[in-house]
């Protein structure tokens, strides 16, 4: 078994080389915790006072998503675990289409339910609008879950209306259920509504964990239409038997803080994307599209008469200097660079820098 591929390598890779915090690191996809102290003291009242918070979470959350009630609400151990029962509940065996490039859980999640996975892919230089004619042949012979992240992991872009339109017709014709994958969307200044709530074949997962910086806390929940949060608890009861209180007293205590650091985190969000936005102009070797909001950007190396290898940058950037830059290879485009780039203006700036020399060394080589 030790030398099979692993279900998910990203992970095992970010695991390997991912630190909980450090400066100059380009690989972090989460944000920094609250200050210390911010949290001391303000679940116990949920645990101590007898009161369950789990129904109580899940009104808040339906309240805050605009989803008709708590039964629309599956409460989950983040992002992650959410996904998982999302595929279980609507692909095991099945056929699934995920957009590419993509977050690599979301195709290994179809082949770890028994699903046939396909990629349809997302055009970089149409601001990663979906390509209907790649969505097409994804689901030629029928498909089970289609599935995609908003704001997009990697590039950071929004997903456009019309291609959520796009997805939910696509479903229609199919009796599919659509995944929006939504844990980098609270980010978005627009303050976007979830999928969720704009058809009953789409389901949305998110948690506190990304853009609230709860990295540690596993507390996540999936919206849908009651039926199929029916389906999906269902399913969870082989995976999760009994929702932890603890997660959820956390995450209810959390949530009215959640909004003026969402706003802090919007805000400084943006300032660093127009300061790396800066930076990608500066080089012939790098393009990019600018990202919507959020942290975190795709960056295409080389030119496409000569593209670079991003696996072989990636590696000399953090020998040369420390720097970690996540390749592209775990979005599925191995001349590709993700960056996630919440850090001091000093650091930032200090670990481009190095990225820079790395592609100037690449570049020559
Ligand atoms: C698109 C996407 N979905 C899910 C996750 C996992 O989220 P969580 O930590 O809430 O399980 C991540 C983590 O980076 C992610 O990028």
């Amino acid at each position: 078994m030790a030398g099979d591929a692993a279900p998910f390598p990203y992970m095992r890779w970010a695991k390997a080389h991912l630190p909980a915090s450090d400066p100059r690191s380009l690989g972090l996809s989460g944000l920094p915790r609250p200050p210390s102290g911010a949290l001391d003291g303000i679940f116990e009242p949920f645990l101590e006072g007898g009161v369950d918070p789990r129904p109580v979470l899940r009104e808040a959350l339906a309240e805050r998503y605009a989803m008709p009630g708590p039964d629309a609400v599956h409460l989950a151990l983040g992002t992650a675990h959410a996904n998982f029962v999302a595929y279980l509940a609507f692909a095991r065996g099945g056929r699934v289409a995920v957009e590419t490039p993509a977050y690599e859980a979301l195709p290994c999640l179809g082949a770890a339910v028994g699903a046939d996975v396909r990629s349809f892919r997302r055009c970089a230089e149409n601001r990663w609008r979906i390509d209907p004619d790649a969505l097409a042949v994804a689901v030629e012979g029928g498909v089970d879950l289609i599935v995609v992240t908003d704001l997009h992991n990697p590039s950071g872009t929004r997903l456009d209306p019309a291609d959520l339109d796009l997805l939910v017709e696509t479903a229609e014709r199919h009796d599919a259920v659509v995944l929006v994958d939504e844990v980098y969307l609270d980010l978005d200044p627009l303050d976007r509504p979830s999928a969720a709530t704009f058809h009953p074949r789409v389901v949305a997962t998110n948690s506190i964990t990304k853009s609230h910086g709860m990295w540690d806390l596993r507390a996540g929940w999936l919206l849908g239409h009651p039926e199929r949060i029916l389906e999906v608890a269902r399913w969870d009861d082989l995976v999760c038997p009994s929702s932890p209180l603890l997660p959820a007293a956390q995450a209810l205590a959390f949530l009215p803080q959640a909004r003026p650091r969402l706003l802090e985190n919007r805000a400084r969000a943006a300032e660093l994307t127009d300061r790396v936005d800066a930076w990608v102009r500066t080089r012939d070797d790098v393009w990019w599209t600018k990202p919507d909001a959020a942290f975190t950007g795709f960056l295409r190396l080389g030119t496409p008469e000569r593209p670079l290898d991003g696996d072989a940058v990636a590696a000399d950037t953090l020998t040369a200097s420390g720097v970690t830059v996540v390749p592209g290879s775990f979005f599925q485009a191995p001349t590709w660079l993700r960056i996630s780039y919440m850090l001091a203006d000093d650091d930032l700036d200090a670990a481009l820098a190095s990225l820079g020399d790395a592609l100037d060394r690449a570049v020559k080589a």
